[in-house]
């Protein structure tokens, strides 16, 4: 019997869980997305070629591996085609390897409808959703009103939908001085609808058990980051699933006990894209050469990402939540250049020393504490092995590992494939 190791994020979204998935796919008989879906953007690259998913499992290019999208994810039939159109050119047996949960949700145009209707109506405060419609999703799953993929190969299904469209409508009318045209969104959804009938759909849970049973590797792709988690990321501006380890137990159907490795992966340094706290953000030109040299642009929206420096009290509290077993540090290239590195230890709040998160971070002052650590100003892009790392970056590594408790197993110095060094 095998368990399922879990990859996910552990700050705010976008650490590079696509470029690990595909580096540890060879290992793995089935990868799995358990939640999220088109505001996700995971990014691949490899043979001079970058790809982004949205919805797609990241191990999709590995023509030996299944790829599962599980019954926690929201798929919106518009995105999906396109990814699948995007796919074509590689010629890649999606009909067996491409597996759909029967019961995950569907995003209908009218969801993207409501997403944007809600955050134009929220001004200032709005979350800086991606706009694909996944709060309002969820809202129907949790609500007990949506559409799952089971549901496109029953005659009822057109009744159905045509039902949660009233609704929506009529939930559209309190959004004053909001225009839409659903009929002009309609054939598309439809187009996405009938390509996903010629997907394979499957009773996910039971395959992944089964698959555990017979031995099978698997592994679950997180989305978003922990810090982004709907109850214990920066609420309210979060997403609306589960991001963390938890998470992959119902939007999978595995059982806690059958969970196997935690791999946490985070940033040398912090970004996040969307509103909401941030305690380490930089403002100054220090976070304009960050994100210039990580070209930290949204890989779904293209939005530039709000950087700063890496903040050991969230990633504390988000390895204490996903009980990760090892951690993955990407993107330390990044900072090559930069004669000191900054660490984020504490807080000031309140005039107070504070070493963990606060219940709501969104109205406080916060100070944050940094120590300092000498920068390593050497080309890390070609190292093929970590021993042959700069020991400034062996000392950052290990400085980390103190203080997070956790081995830091990889440490990537690139956006490809190949730029993964092997650190245990
Ligand atoms: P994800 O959402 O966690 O999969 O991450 P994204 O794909 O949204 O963002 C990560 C970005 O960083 C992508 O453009 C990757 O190609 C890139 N990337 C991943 N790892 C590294 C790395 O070690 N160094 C550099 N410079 N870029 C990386
Ligand atoms: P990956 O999987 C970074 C952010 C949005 C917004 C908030 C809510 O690529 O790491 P939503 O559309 O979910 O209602 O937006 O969450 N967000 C992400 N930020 N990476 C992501 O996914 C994200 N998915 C959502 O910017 O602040
Ligand atoms: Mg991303």
């Amino acid at each position: 019997m095998s368990k399922v190791d879990v990859l996910l994020g552990l700050q705010w979204g976008d650490e590079g869980k696509g470029k690990i998935v595909d580096v540890l796919t060879p290992k793995y008989d089935i990868i799995a997305r358990f939640q999220g879906g088109p505001n996700a953007g995971h990014t691949l690259e490899f043979d001079g070629i970058k790809h982004v998913l949205h919805t797609i499992p990241s191990g999709i290019f590995r023509k030996d591996t299944l790829n599962i999208v599980g019954n926690g994810v929201v798929i919106d039939p518009v995105i999906f085609q396109k990814e699948i159109e995007n796919l074509a050119q590689f010629n890649l047996p999606i009909k067996e390897t491409l597996l759909i949960s029967n019961k995950a949700h569907l995003i209908l145009p009218t969801h993207r409808l409501l997403d944007a209707a809600s955050e134009q109506a929220k001004g200032k405060s709005k979350i800086g959703s991606t706009l694909k419609g996944i709060g309002p999703t969820y809202m129907d799953k949790t609500g007990r009103n949506g559409l799952r993929v089971g549901d496109i190969f029953t005659s009822t299904f057109k009744e159905k939908y045509n039902a949660l469209v009233e609704k929506h409508k009529g939930m559209l009318k309190h959004y004053e001085g909001f225009s839409y045209d659903i009929q002009e969104l309609e054939p598309a959804f439809f187009e996405g609808i009938d390509l996903l009938k010629s997907l394979t759909t499957i009773d996910s849970e039971h395959f992944i058990n089964q698959a555990m049973k017979e031995g099978k590797t698997i592994l679950a792709e997180g989305a978003q980051g922990t810090l982004l988690d709907i109850d214990f990321g920066s609420y309210p501006f979060v997403t609306s699933s589960n991001t963390i380890t938890a998470g992959t137990c119902t939007g999978l159907g595995v059982a806690p006990t059958k969970i196997g490795d935690v791999v946490g992966i985070f940033k040398a340094y912090c970004t996040r894209v969307g509103s909401g706290p941030f305690p380490t953000e930089l403002h100054d030109e220090v976070g304009d050469e960050i994100r210039n040299a990580g070209g930290e642009f949204g890989a779904t929206t293209g939005r530039p990402r709000r950087c700063g420096w890496i903040d050991l009290p969230a990633l504390k509290y988000a390895i204490m939540i996903n009980g990760a077993s090892e951690l993955s540090m990407m993107k330390s290239d990044v900072l090559d250049g930069f004669d000191e590195i900054k660490v984020c230890t504490h807080y000031i709040i309140d005039g107070k020393k504070v070493d963990y998160l606060p219940f709501d971070i969104t109205d406080i002052e916060f100070k944050p504490v940094y120590e300092s650590i000498k920068g390593w100003k050497t080309d890390t892009t070609q190292l093929t092995s970590f021993a042959d790392a700069p020991q400034e970056l062996k000392d950052y590594v290990s400085y980390l590992e103190k203080h997070l408790e956790v081995p830091i197993e990889t440490v990537s110095v690139g956006p490809d494939r190949s730029q993964t060094l092997k650190n245990k």
